[in-house]
């Protein structure tokens, strides 16, 4: 979760590892801090807070060499206090390591360093590192890294420096991302490639077991038997325009907003109208296996898993494959059969969520045919799976997704028409989902210009301390969606329920103090809603419902309303989302929070 920037190079250094932090931000925000190698020795600030902390800091300091090192944390062992903020160093303060990750077996090596004298400040896992790099150090600083991560168990992206070695920064990487560059600007090592996207827009991605060299003028990448491995430079397809927030106040607003964009990338030049087809090269070579199929099975975390579940409803409808959509998370420790024609799709928006990577890992042991949906070029899964589908929805920096989501239904729709073409689903069929995709970024233009009605909105519901979302069919998910969003950015307690399941228990909770929000489109359930939110009314209940364009009959029926364009019922999820997002986004501002950083979250969740 933690954010590392290593440079090596001309460049002002405070400045670069400052700009490159705060665009990592969103990774981890709770302390942070920098080391230099300078004179002969190393110098560090730590703060425990957030970046312009150690931005202010900084600035009493004269601090102009490299290599350096900065880090932002997210605690996951310690609190965030300036002794366990990163760097961490050795005894001997020569040495110093910043790490994103968890060291499982941390505490075992802890206690055998300190019966051979090493003296300990912090509680972290990371600290081991830096003693075991002092402990193995001979003449070699990366030998002494490549002795120390085979000792490691668990997961890190991690960088170092050392008196010894003033010319360079060595990396490694397990089961936590890192990239690294050099150009003319000098080396680079980073946990994400948008902190140093400004500087270079060519990256190499450490692989699991990588140890990396970096220097001014070059790198070499090794293994753990200190063997050279050869590594292709990615070409990074978005800019640092891209990631910054264009005027807009927060990053989710930014993002919401550029939903119809990142819609539109999503299915550009993948659709065949004429053949009511898809186009999807990046399945290219699994396209056979595809065909033979029996069964597959979605797996994600968060919002992503939402999505994952609309595109179970989604891929039976249309392809007649049956699906099953869980949590990444629960299915890492499940114990099921494995179908021989069974697929697995990982959809994730970093591509580095740990549950979610560790459960393609297990279905690959099985030898199942594994496929992604990932945002972030290069990252994890994107390399682990077999074959799969980018978003290409640009950047995600907000901790809450929003134009990911979108973007995930889309693809999935794609995906739903091209394993349906592969079997029954016919030309004019494939045609009607895909005009309806196409009209997807003009109805979501449409629903962003309603800014102003759904803020009002906000204002009058923002006090309440409890909300319930309802759906039903392919917009339970959403309504699980709307809740996740409006818990996470605004801390109202807030539920995601089928209707149906309502009478099951639930509506014990309604009366006047529980309001619900209730999607309630003209569609195959319409009727079924109705009749449920009147349940909901029984109770007093107040109701807010999002409804389709034209619908009067609901009128009389609830409190507010608001509504979306009609559309095709199994892309309906796309467009109720945006709602959704707008009312959660605004009752979190109307209460004083950040809906960009929200408290305990990180972005990209790399623990598990
Ligand atoms: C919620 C949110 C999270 C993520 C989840 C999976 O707004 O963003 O629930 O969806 O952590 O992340 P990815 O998609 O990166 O695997």
């Amino acid at each position: 979760m933690c954010g590392i920037i290593g440079y090596v190079g001309q460049k002002n250094n405070t400045e670069l590892g400052i700009k490159a932090l705060k665009r990592l931000e969103y990774r981890g925000y709770d302390s942070a801090g920098m080391a230099i190698v300078e004179n002969e020795k190393i110098s560090s600030v730590k703060i425990s807070g957030k970046v312009n902390q150690l931005k202010e800091s900084l600035k009493k300091t004269d601090f102009s060499g490299t290599p350096c090192l900065f880090h932002s944390r997210w605690a996951t062992h310690g609190k965030p206090t300036e002794e366990n903020a990163h760097p961490q160093f050795d005894c001997s303060g020569r040495v110093a390591v910043v790490h994103n990750g968890i060291i499982e077996n941390y505490r075992k090596l802890k206690e055998k360093l300190i019966d051979e004298g090493h003296e300990f400040t912090s509680e972290t896992d990371t600290e081991v590192i830096a003693h075991l790099i002092e402990k193995f150090y001979e003449e070699d600083l990366t030998e002494a890294v490549r002795k120390t991560v085979s000792l490691l168990q668990g997961a890190y992206g991690l960088a170092v420096i050392s008196v010894e070695a003033p010319e360079k920064i060595v990396a490694a990487r397990m089961s936590s991302p890192v990239v690294i560059s050099v150009n003319e600007s000098g080396g680079f090592v980073a946990s994400d490639p948008a902190a140093i996207v400004e500087h270079s827009q060519k990256m190499v991605f450490l692989e699991d077991g990588e140890i990396a060299t970096v220097t001014e003028d070059g790198f070499e990448v090794t293994d753990m038997e200190n063997i050279s491995q050869s590594k292709k430079e990615v070409e990074i397809d978005w800019d640092l325009e891209e990631a910054q927030k264009s005027g807009h106040p927060h990053f989710m607003m930014k993002e919401m907003t550029e939903q119809p964009k990142s819609i539109k990338n999503s299915f550009r030049g993948r659709i065949l109208m004429k053949e009511g087809d898809v186009k999807l090269g990046g399945l290219d070579e699994v396209v056979e296996k595809l065909k033979s199929i029996e069964k597959l099975t979605i797996l994600a975390c968060g919002t992503s898993s939402y999505a994952g579940l609309v595109g179970k409803y989604l891929i039976e409808e249309i392809s007649e494959i049956p699906v099953e959509a869980g949590l990444a998370s629960e299915f890492r420790y499940r114990k099921r059969p494995y179908g021989e024609k069974e697929a697995f799709l990982f959809v994730s928006q970093s591509g580095e969520t740990a549950d979610t990577l560790e459960a393609l890992k297990k279905t690959k042991k099985k030898g199942a045919l594994t496929l992604g949906i990932v945002n972030v070029v290069g990252s994890s899964i994107a390399r682990e799976t077999d074959a799969g589908i980018y978003n290409h929805a640009g950047p995600e920096i907000g901790v809450a997704s929003s134009k990911a989501f979108a973007s995930q239904l889309s693809v999935l729709t794609l995906l739903a028409v091209y394993l349906g073409r592969q079997r029954n689903l016919s030309v004019n069929e494939g045609r009607e989902i895909l005009k309806n995709l196409s009209g997807v970024p003009d109805s979501v233009e449409k629903i962003l210009q309603k800014k102003e009605e759904i803020k009002k909105l906000a204002e009058k519901y923002k006090d309440f301390e409890h909300f319930l979302f309802m759906g039903r069919r392919y917009n339970y998910p959403t309504a699980l969606e709307g809740a996740l969003k409006l818990k996470e950015i605004s801390y109202i307690h807030a539920e995601g329920y089928s209707a149906a399941e309502m009478k099951h228990g639930p509506i014990a909770l309604i009366d006047e103090n529980f309001p619900t929000f209730a999607i309630c489109l003209k569609d195959s359930v319409y009727d079924k809603m109705i009749s449920n939110v009147e349940e909901i009314k029984a109770r007093e209940g107040p109701i807010i419902a999002l409804k389709t364009e034209g619908d009067e009959e609901i009128e009389g029926v609830v409190d507010d309303t608001l509504s979306i364009p009609k559309i095709h019922e199994s892309l309906s999820p796309i467009l109720a989302v945006v709602p959704l997002q707008l009312f959660a986004y605004y009752v979190a501002v109307k209460k004083g929070h950040d809906p960009d950083k929200p408290e305990g979250l990180a972005k990209c969740v790399t623990v598990t």
